[in-house]
């Protein structure tokens, strides 16, 4: 695990986005799975100006849905699968057919989690992660307590989270108590993890991430176990401590 320290918001987008263009460069066929969340959108469109500037080609990727709200359609425009569409696949010009949803809306969502691995599986695995840390440690849906094995499936939100979806929601009863989400073995398998982590309110749960016990009680402790993981966080989530 490799730790970057951006003095701010901005930096993090654009060193973020720096590394996953140079990671496409190496493979512009890559399997990539982009969170939502509001900490990469600033990457995003870091990554759509390296496209428009730079002519940084994202054509060949194929990209899988990291999670989804139950029971919320495509067109919904809270739909996550909206929202990923909106913030990273059209304005990178990836062809729709490139992507594969996890459909929260399936009427046998245990099929739809199966049938979701088994085209991660065909496709090799995933390349390269975006990840966000939920303020609970979660990354995706994988809510705590999740095991690293955790597959990809239907999961009942917990409380924090309900809370911190509110915003998108207008209210926390709104809020769909439950998703599905990629699973712990897909997030960890992937060939690279970019977790970018930005703001004050994350201090307490990325230093439990970075340095706290590798538990269940904190999904992305499980992260410091690979070598194959970049964390960007700005100052204000890095807090008061040395610099790494
Ligand atoms: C979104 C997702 C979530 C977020 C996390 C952090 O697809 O999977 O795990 O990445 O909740 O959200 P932000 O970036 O809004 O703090």
């Amino acid at each position: 695990m490799r730790v970057i320290v951006a003095d701010n918001y901005e930096k993090l987008s654009a060193l973020a986005a720096a590394e996953f263009a140079a990671a496409v460069g190496a493979n512009p066929r890559a399997t990539v799975m982009p969170a939502t969340g509001n900490t990469p959108m600033g990457m995003y469109q870091e990554l759509a100006k390296l496209r428009e500037n730079d002519g940084t080609d994202f054509t060949g990727l194929t990209v899988f849905q990291l999670d989804a709200y139950r029971d919320i359609g495509r067109d919904d425009f809270r739909s996550l699968y909206g929202w990923m569409m909106r913030s990273f696949v059209e304005p990178l010009g990836i062809p729709e057919q490139a992507v594969v949803r996890l459909a929260g809306d399936a009427i046998d969502p245990e099929l739809e989690c199966a049938s979701f691995e088994q085209r991660v599986h065909e496709a090799g695995g995933i390349d390269i992660t975006i990840l966000g840390l939920g303020p609970n440690g979660h990354l995706g849906f994988n809510e705590p307590p999740s095991l690293p094995d955790a597959p990809t499936r239907r999961v009942p939100l917990t409380p924090e989270s309900l809370v911190s979806n509110s915003v998108y929601w207008g209210g926390e009863e709104q809020v769909p108590t439950e998703a599905l989400t990629a699973g712990m073995t897909i997030l960890l398998a992937a060939k690279q993890v970019l977790l970018v982590v930005s703001g004050e309110s994350k201090q307490g749960i990325l230093a439990r991430t970075l340095d706290g016990p590798i538990a269940p009680g904190n999904p992305a402790s499980y992260l410091q176990q690979l070598p194959n993981v970049i964390v960007f966080a700005d100052r204000a989530a890095w807090g008061d401590r040395a610099l790494p």
